[in-house]
């Protein structure tokens, strides 16, 4: 069975296809191995404000394009003190107007993430990150899969690994935060990891059952 990733980042997709190798019946391909050339529309499927009805807008979208069963995700990071803040617009948190344009987005995240917080205390900084998975493969109902990994925003970045806000994101669990830990302990421990075993559960019992309808 093929089914189609559908994310532009390098990263992500390394990322599911680790936390994806036991489903061995499963080829999991890029939108690039599929021919489907990057198409500025792609971002307007990101639009809601649920991390679900944004996951199953970016499946349905590859799904349409390619004909394949698309596996989306719409991710985040959810902080208290914030009211929940950045959430599903954790990608354009800070505001645009930095003039430096050198100066990567998740860096100017992370500061903008830190102004925000200003000196609240440690244990005050909770917060979680989100991952909703989508699977559309357009004859049966979609599924849908869930991930959330508790933690805490640190008053200045740590480690060298990972992506975004994983530098301020300590998991008390480790004692580490998600750009401390290996590709291997952030799968184990993340909401991606978390969102996508399920998944990987959801479509080995419905889609290679037959089930799935
Ligand atoms: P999306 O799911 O690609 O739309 O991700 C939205 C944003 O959430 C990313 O650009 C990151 O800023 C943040 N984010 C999601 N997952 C992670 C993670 O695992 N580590 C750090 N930041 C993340």
């Amino acid at each position: 069975m093929r089914i189609l990733v559908a994310t532009r980042s390098a990263h992500k997709l390394r990322e599911i296809r680790g936390i994806l190798r036991g489903l061995t019946e499963v080829e999991l391909l890029s939108p690039e191995g599929v021919g489907l050339a990057y198409d500025p529309s792609e971002e307007e499927t990101e639009a809601f404000e649920t991390f679900e009805e944004n996951a199953l807008a970016k499946a349905r979208w590859f799904h349409e394009r390619s004909g394949l069963p698309a596996l989306a995700d719409d991710s985040g990071l959810e902080v208290d003190l914030l009211d929940g803040a950045p959430g599903v617009h954790s990608k354009r948190f800070a505001p645009q107007s930095d003039p430096d344009e050198a100066r990567d987005r998740d860096a100017l995240n992370n500061e903008h993430l830190l102004a925000r917080l200003g000196d609240a205390p440690l244990a005050e900084r909770t917060a979680r990150f989100v991952c909703v998975a989508a699977l559309v493969d357009g004859r049966s109902s979609p599924l849908i899969a869930r991930g959330e990994a508790p933690g805490l925003i640190l008053g200045r970045p740590r480690g060298w690994d990972g992506f975004g806000y994983d530098p301020l994101f300590f998991d008390p669990q480790s004692g580490r935060t998600f750009a401390e830990l290996s590709a291997e302990e952030k799968a184990a421990l993340g909401h991606r990891g978390k969102a996508f075993r399920e998944m990987s559960g959801l479509i080995r019992e419905s889609v290679l059952s037959g089930s799935h309808d």
